[in-house]
């Protein structure tokens, strides 16, 4: 299983100081030595962490593929194209949420993704869906001709006891269902060693996401260890 490492949080330590440190893009180097195989970055619409040029640093300046999350945004787009990241994750957005809070609607944004897709594809960037894991989005996914979805999982994040085991339950199942439709399949949102370790050994999850706990713990133990103890949970 592969692991990308989110860095939105290096620039957001930065930004609240308006300083050139610490640089995301040392974290994207940093992150490759210690063994992630991507690295992620969400350029928000308010550009309240990472900003234009991190992004065309960390695609230029480093060795790992860049998974560029961003939302249904015309203008976001555009830079989407200019800097031909290896991936994109197409994410929901909200100013006034302090985080990705849930997946996109899909049904919602179908028009935006069926004009939006072929622009993305015509450029060799691959697409992901960041999506709920719930049966019904997955259909959409099909009619859209889209082959890779990421599925939040906030809510196990978020859960306890048997409301954690039926909400694991519920993702692999959906797993399940998705990978005989021949989607890649990746997760993330909210996962630490502990709720990595619980998610692992579902079948056909190609990929973590993992970045807030991350760049946390990085804090009292370094980048580097941190990166590498959660390579050796998810193997
Ligand atoms: N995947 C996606 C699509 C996200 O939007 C985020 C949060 O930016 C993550 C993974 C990582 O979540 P966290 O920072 O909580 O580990």
């Amino acid at each position: 299983m592969k692991l990308g490492v989110n860095i939105d949080h290096v620039a957001t330590l930065r930004q609240a100081r308006g300083t050139s440190y610490p640089d995301p893009l040392d974290a994207a180097i940093i992150c490759a030595r210690a063994g992630a195989d991507n690295i992620t970055a969400h350029l928000r619409e308010d550009r309240r962490h990472i900003q234009d040029d991190d992004i065309y640093r960390i695609k230029n300046l480093q060795s790992l593929p860049l998974n560029l999350e961003m939302a249904n945004s015309e203008s976001i787009l555009q830079i989407a194209l200019e800097v031909s990241p290896s991936e994109v994750c197409i994410v929901p957005e909200k100013r006034q949420e302090l985080t990705t809070e849930g997946g996109l609607n899909i049904k919602y944004n179908f028009n935006f993704l069926k004009e939006m897709l072929p622009n993305l594809y015509k450029n060799n960037i691959e697409v992901s869906l960041f999506l709920d894991p719930d049966i019904q989005n997955i259909g959409v996914c099909k009619e859209l001709g889209i082959n890779a979805v990421e599925f939040h999982t906030g809510e196990i994040a978020n859960a306890f006891g048997e409301e954690e085991k039926f909400l694991i339950n519920k993702l692999k199942n959906v797993i399940e269902y998705t990978a005989t439709l021949g989607i890649s399949i990746r997760a993330g949102h909210g996962l630490n060693f502990d709720k990595t370790k619980k998610i692992i050994n579902i079948k056909y999850l190609e990929e973590l996401n993992i970045g807030h706990f991350i760049i946390g713990e990085s804090i009292f133990y370094g980048l580097s260890e941190v990166v590498k103890k959660m390579k050796k949970i998810i193997g």
